[in-house]
């Protein structure tokens, strides 16, 4: 079974495509993580995230930077925003993404284009979606744990110009796949969204 979750940053789509991999058994690929290593790697070469062949060129990122800290970063998500509207970029993570959906046995992959681009064939897809406001508190105390010192104005301002990007890009823009079954975490604590995503998944699978 592939288990496609998409949805804006900060929505709860991480933490449901984790727990849903824990139940069901199933690989989970953080592809944010690939666009964040591509990101930071642009940066490392001392190159610009809007320039199409300084962010292709840092696709060829070694492994051991998906263990870097800083990849969880407020600015590390605005670079891989950046870097991510590059088709060719998107392009050459494709391949690594499929290869990961399609293996055997299944897998949960979560993202912006899973259901769409990368798994249109998924069994069940999720978006994960919630308010600006809702996003912006998550993200607020997420970034106090980790000490960086941002305001929760500077965080939605910020989400707000990123959902924008993602949203308007031509290349595999952020949007809920037709067959998707959309999950608002708004108004939801952790272990309900995550009730909320194991009904759906049980449902559709008929388990
Ligand atoms: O989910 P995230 O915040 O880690 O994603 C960071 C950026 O990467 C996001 O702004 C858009 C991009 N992204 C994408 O374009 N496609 C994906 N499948 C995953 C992330």
């Amino acid at each position: 079974m592939i288990i496609a979750v998409d949805g804006p940053t900060a929505s709860g789509k991480g933490t449901i495509a984790r727990a849903l991999a824990a139940h069901y058994g199933l690989p989970h690929l953080d592809t944010g993580l690939l666009y964040r290593a591509v990101g930071r790697q642009v940066q490392l070469n001392g190159g610009d995230a809007n320039n199409p062949d300084d962010a292709l060129a840092a696709t060829t990122f070694d492994e051991s930077l998906l263990g870097d800290p800083e990849l969880r970063s407020e600015a590390a998500g605005g670079l891989a925003s950046r870097v991510s509207a590059h088709p060719a970029v998107r392009s050459a993570l494709f391949e690594r993404q499929r290869t990961f959906a399609t293996q055997q046995g299944g897998a949960v992959l979560d993202g912006r284009d899973i259901g769409t681009v990368i798994a249109p064939e998924a069994e069940v897809k999720l978006f994960v979606t919630a308010s600006v406001d809702a996003r912006s508190q998550r993200r607020y105390r997420e970034m106090q744990e980790r000490g960086e010192d941002v305001t929760l104005e500077t965080i939605a301002e910020d989400l707000r110009r990123r959902d924008e990007r993602d949203r308007t890009r031509p290349a595999a823009p952020l949007v809920p796949a037709p067959d998707a079954c959309i999950i608002d975490t708004s108004a939801l604590g952790r272990d309900e969204a995550i009730a909320a995503a194991i009904e759906v998944v049980d449902q559709i699978s008929g388990s």
